[in-house]
């Protein structure tokens, strides 16, 4: 069978990355005979410099003909003072906003091999964590009205956060339905004693969980989620929240697992057909000079395969890859405290050998 997939290499590191999936990809295709088919398209600073614009028509066109999307990472100081509806990062929640992703899973656990690069205390992540973000990822603040004006004390701006019972019943499903294949225990963060999107996102998660009695639904307030994620990890199971939230909570799920350069995240909507991204950003201090750490985004091809092509053998086969070169000790700067570290294409060479 072949599979189309688009490639977003955008800026930074990420064409060094995304080259790195690659090659794992093609190591796979070539082990069970699989025929993956690669195109690249512009986005981000890439696309700007290239024609003006962060994210061409031609991009969005390339990625709804593709049955799947690998994406490095945008943005970097070059294009840092354009306005905001130009930035390299528009592009990113242009291409979610065009595929129709509302759905962002960002797994977040603890490698035992990696366990001293987790800052928390040793005794609070004895037992480990794993931990599934659901993030809302097409609605929200950040896809609200937003404006400048003149106001009371001269010049403002605004933003608006709006959710829809059809949007928050979508993503509370995928937060169900994630919670009954793992430990059936979801967590729905939000901010009810305050907004009145949670007081909706809040009344409809309640009334769904009478459809799910076999996964165990509890309230947390986003304070209370952000203080609970460094004092007990190992509480979360699923994780479902707004965009907004789910961005910070994510981020700070995985500074505890001590590597950014270690996760990877799936973006999905109604179709097979997902966006999948390392969540670390462009690392423009780094880039182009083979430091990159390359597993985030080899990871975020595993979920591809796995998400969207339903290859769950070879999704595994590049996760037990990866687990047996941390196992060994191989490690790339990012988690290598000093020691010795292999560059972005030595790390894949290792990762492709114990495939
Ligand atoms: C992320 C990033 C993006 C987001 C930015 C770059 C638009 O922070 O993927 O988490 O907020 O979604
Ligand atoms: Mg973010």
């Amino acid at each position: 069978m072949t599979y189309k997939i688009g490639l977003l290499r955008g800026d930074g590191i990420g064409p060094e990355i995304v080259d790195s999936a690659v090659r794992v990809l093609e190591a796979i295709a070539k082990k069970y005979g699989h025929k993956f088919e690669f195109t690249p398209y512009l986005i981000g600073g890439a696309a700007l410099d290239a024609c003006g614009v962060p994210l061409p028509e031609e991009t969005v066109q390339g990625c709804l003909a593709s049955d799947s999307v690998l994406l490095g990472a945008v943005g970097g100081p070059k294009w840092d003072t354009l306005p905001g509806n130009m930035r390299p990062e528009k592009a990113l929640l242009g291409i979610r906003a065009a595929m129709e992703l509302f759905t962002n899973l960002r797994p977040a656990k603890l490698y035992p091999a990696l366990k001293g690069d987790c800052p928390l205390r040793e005794d609070i992540v004895a037992n480990g964590f794993d931990i599934m973000i659901v993030r809302e990822l097409t609605g929200g603040i950040y896809f609200g009205e937003r404006g400048m004006r003149e106001g009371k004390y001269g010049e403002e701006a605004y933003d608006t956060e709006c959710y829809s019972r059809m949007e928050i019943e979508r993503i509370a499903k995928v937060a169900f339905e994630t919670a009954r294949k793992r430990n059936k225990k979801l967590t729905s963060i939000d901010k009810a004693n305050v907004l009145d999107t949670s007081r909706l996102w809040r009344k409809i998660v309640h009334e769904m969980a009478e459809g799910y009695p076999d996964v165990e639904c509890f309230d947390m307030l986003v304070d209370n989620a952000a203080m609970q994620l460094v004092r007990n990890p190992a509480q979360f199971d699923v994780i479902v929240t707004s965009n907004m939230f789910g961005d910070i909570l994510s981020d700070e799920a995985s500074q505890i697992t001590g590597s950014i350069g270690m996760l990877p995240s799936a973006s999905l909507g109604n179709t097979t057909r997902g966006l999948y991204e390392p969540i670390h950003g462009s690392a423009p201090d780094i880039a182009g000079k083979n430091l990159a750490n390359p597993i985030a985004t080899i990871l975020s091809a595993a979920m591809m395969l796995l998400y969207s092509f339903n290859l769950t053998k070879e999704s595994d086969a590049i996760i037990n890859a990866v687990d047996r070169v941390l196992n060994a000790g191989y490690r790339t700067a990012d988690i290598a405290h000093g020691g010795e570290a292999l560059g972005t294409v030595e790390m894949t060479d290792k990762i492709i050998a114990m495939l």
